[in-house]
């Protein structure tokens, strides 16, 4: 129901179960986010049934019609006019722009039609991958909270960015 150039995005579905864990479980996906694998399908499904109305998540799906990843917007706030963006691909749709793509698409959703005007995320220090995509979009950076996450054996830096709606700062 998002659709562009190379990606479209649609409501995820309970029948994405098995893609989603799929996703959350590759080891290359999973270094980028806040919990480890295992996640089971059980537990996904179980996910689907607390999902808070005013989130967001689609599958994004190449124009082959393969499922290549998800994006989110969760933890909205409505009094606050602000949102929480994320984003994972399979490797192997990595580096193609379907990210970006996909990212402008929310970001241009959201703006337009939600009472929402500020739309943040948090990644680790160590995602160059991720940071040089938010920078691209307009993420601005706004905090390091040092040492906030165990991850990987070790205590992470977490980089906070947001991006504004246009001409609401
Ligand atoms: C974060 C993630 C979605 C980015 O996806 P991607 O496929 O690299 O993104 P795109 O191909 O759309 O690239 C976006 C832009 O960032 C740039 N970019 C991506 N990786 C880069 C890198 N390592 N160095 C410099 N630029 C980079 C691209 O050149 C592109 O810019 P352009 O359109 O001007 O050429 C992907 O790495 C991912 O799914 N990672 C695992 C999950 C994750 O960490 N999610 C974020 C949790 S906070």
């Amino acid at each position: 129901m998002l659709y562009g150039k190379k990606v479209d995005c649609f409501p995820v579905s309970s029948d994405d179960t098995v893609f989603i864990v799929h996703l959350r479980n590759n080891p290359v996906v999973a270094a980028g986010f806040f919990s480890d694998p295992p996640l089971y399908d059980f537990v996904q499904r179980q996910g689907f049934s607390s999902v808070e109305p005013e989130s967001l998540y689609f599958t994004i799906r190449d124009k082959s019609n393969r499922q290549v990843g998800w994006i989110s917007l969760t933890n909205v706030s409505y009094r606050h006019q602000k949102g929480e963006y994320g984003i994972a691909l399979l490797p192997e749709f990595q580096g193609k722009g379907y990210a970006k793509e996909a990212s402008e698409l929310l970001i241009e959703y959201v703006f337009n039609n939600l009472p929402i005007r500020k739309i943040f995320l948090k990644a680790f220090t160590s995602n160059v991958s991720a940071i040089k995509l938010y920078e691209k979009l307009g993420f601005i950076q706004e905090g390091l909270l040092r040492d906030e996450f165990y991850k990987a054996g070790r205590f992470q830096d977490v980089v906070v960015m947001a991006l504004f709606k246009t001409g609401t700062h």
